[in-house]
């Protein structure tokens, strides 16, 4: 698989052509970026321990019956993924309050939600990516409401599924975000899964595990990100 001309570049990724039309290489950078890219930073090693934990993730929730873009690691920091036309909605789902959630409400960081929230997100920096609903993305054209249907069966399944995965690292998944894409106009889930895109606490002192440290500046990042994937098993070196 020959790596072609670099398509597109985001905040932590870069997606190259490949010879197949159908088919793109996502190199995962050391960039770490939150608050809507106004903070970013290299940490060493990110790329290299988000690029394995995805697959890992992809692989799992595939093995679940979950329609993922990821097809396999080509290096430490490249996997090869399905070319999606993506669809620029993020799906939420909190089991737990945190972070916009408790700026917007005002409740406790903490709170268990018992059913699980879904919420919909306009994938714009510039806006600071804007709460929106399903009438915002259809009227918009952004969405079909069978697509938003489906992209919200699909999170909450998902859901379903990691929360058990990240319970036996004994691990809380508080939220996390997914984007899905179009692959031959079927809802495919594409983007990653990795502790830059979700909260995860420790189960029993609530230790941030997540992106959180970053976007808090408590340090020790890549190494919890590390932590989190020791939890789980996944071999990084
Ligand atoms: P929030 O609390 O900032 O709304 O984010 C909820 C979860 O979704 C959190 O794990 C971070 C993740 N997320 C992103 O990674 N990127 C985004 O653009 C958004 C809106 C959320
Ligand atoms: N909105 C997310 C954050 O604040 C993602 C991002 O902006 O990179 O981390």
């Amino acid at each position: 698989m020959n790596k072609g001309e670099l398509l597109y570049t985001g905040k932590a990724k870069s997606v190259y052509a490949t010879d197949d039309a159908d088919r793109v290489v996502i190199l995962y950078r050391n960039d770490t970026s939150a608050f809507d890219g106004k903070k970013v930073e290299q940490l060493d090693r990110k790329g290299m321990v988000n690029n394995k934990f995805n697959a890992f993730i992809m692989d799992t929730l595939a093995a679940a019956g979950i329609p993922t873009h990821h097809e396999k690691l080509l290096s430490d920091t490249e996997s090869l993924v399905k070319r999606l036309q993506m669809i620029p909605v993020e799906c939420v789902v909190r089991n737990f309050a945190a972070g916009s959630l408790v700026r917007r409400l005002g409740v406790e960081e903490g709170i268990a939600l018992n059913p699980p929230t879904f919420e919909l997100f306009l994938k714009n920096d510039a806006l600071g990516d804007p709460m929106i609903n399903d009438a915002h993305a259809i009227s918009f054209g952004w969405a079909t409401a069978e697509q938003l249907a489906e992209m919200k069966a699909l999170t909450l399944k998902i859901n379903d599924i990691l929360k058990d995965l990240f319970l036996k690292g004994d691990m809380l998944l508080v939220d996390f975000k997914l984007e899905f894409g179009l692959f031959h106009g079927k809802i495919v889930l594409g983007d990653e899964f990795s502790p830059d895109g979700c909260r995860l606490w420790d189960r029993e002192t609530r230790k941030k595990l997540d992106k959180d440290r970053f976007r808090q500046g408590l340090g020790g990042v890549v190494e919890a990100y590390e932590e989190v994937a020791a939890r789980l098993g996944v071999t990084l070196d």
